[in-house]
């Protein structure tokens, strides 16, 4: 349609982008021969057609499983180059890539084959496309604070090199609060937080990510719009909420995109973003999802320029770089 152009052309930021999400399952394959990995998928058809999820969980399962074929920094670095390519291609300009370190450290792989090969990607975007990239180390939350508190003494030696720490995986059973220390320990050694919170969890885990972990940013919080005072209180914090659309409807966090609230959010002056999430697994690189929200919601360019505007001024980039960009 003639809004794409539009859409592509739009300066944006990714704020919310899973590395191990943006895994084609091409590359899947590939990784899995190159490394001798067995995976339990015969063709590409086939792992797409996997790919129907009922809810958060049905998804983690099957994207914690692929993400075996991730082993040497090389695979790490092919995989981020090749979302640098699609983001590059889709208008970013700026990408904060979140990654989950201890899905790979739990399989033996070790924290400095990740790092550096994500780093090397980031490098390489630099000098391709001029795109700046950050990373986000996040804490899978199924598993313990000591767990999260050993991957944070791991992460020592490249803090330097990462802007924030987050909060992800399976979120119903674990609140924000059971994390609450060791944000406390990455907020002292200077690094930025985000937290998943209000995707299938209830408003008191937005509240949480606020009041215990006192985040920058909430990921998703989708289910904060049931609760007018929390509405108001992200309104009036203008805290920036990564929201993700085809993650939504492909994990049944909405029943179709007529009923997401992305519209709803802007209205309550809410600094809403719209963002991939794990752009491989549900359909769609950024562009996509700014052009489903666009179609299902009949969203303005107005509005997409807000959506936009809004990705910078929630990045975690340096106030003289966002000033460039807006
Ligand atoms: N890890 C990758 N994608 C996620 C999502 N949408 N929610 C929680 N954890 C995730
Ligand atoms: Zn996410």
């Amino acid at each position: 349609t003639d809004i794409d152009p539009f859409i592509t052309g739009l300066p944006k930021a990714e704020l919310h982008l899973h590395i191990e999400g943006s895994l084609e399952p091409e590359l899947m394959f590939a990784l899995a021969e190159r490394n001798k990995v067995a995976i339990p998928f015969a063709s590409v058809d086939e792992v797409r057609a996997a790919y129907a999820f009922s809810n958060l969980q049905d998804f983690l399962d099957i994207y914690y499983a692929g993400a075996a074929v991730l082993c040497t920094r090389q695979d790490f670095h092919d995989l981020a180059s090749a979302y640098f390519a699609r983001a590059a291609a889709d208008g970013v300009l700026h990408a904060e890539i979140m990654f989950d370190p201890q899905t790979h450290t739990d399989r033996g792989i070790s924290f400095a084959e990740v790092v550096e090969g994500l780093l090397s990607a980031m490098a390489e975007a630099k000098d391709k496309y001029g795109m700046t990239s950050q990373l986000i180390l996040c804490f899978l939350r199924h598993l313990s604070e000591e767990a999260a508190f050993e991957t944070l003494r791991q992460a020592e030696p490249w803090l330097d090199r990462i802007t924030a720490v987050g909060l992800d995986s399976s979120e119903v059973g674990h609140p924000p609060a059971k994390f609450a220390r060791v944000f406390a320990a990455a907020r002292a050694k200077g690094l930025k937080i985000t937290v998943h919170a209000g995707e299938e969890g209830p408003p008191a885990y937005v509240y949480e990510a606020l009041d215990l972990i006192g985040t920058d940013r909430i990921d998703h919080g989708n289910r904060a719009m049931e609760d007018p005072v929390l509405v108001r209180r992200l309104r009036e914090e203008g805290k920036t909420l990564t929201v993700c659309p085809l993650s939504n409807l492909k994990l049944c966090v909405v029943g179709d995109l007529q009923q997401h609230p992305i519209d709803r959010m802007l209205q309550a002056g809410l600094a809403a973003t719209v963002n991939s999430d794990d752009p491989a697994y549900f359909g769609g690189y950024i562009a996509d999802n700014y052009r489903a929200v666009a179609e299902a919601r009949g969203l303005s360019r107005e509005h997409l320029a807000t959506l936009a505007r809004n990705s910078f001024l929630g990045s975690f980039l340096p106030s003289e770089q966002i000033a460039a960009h807006i």
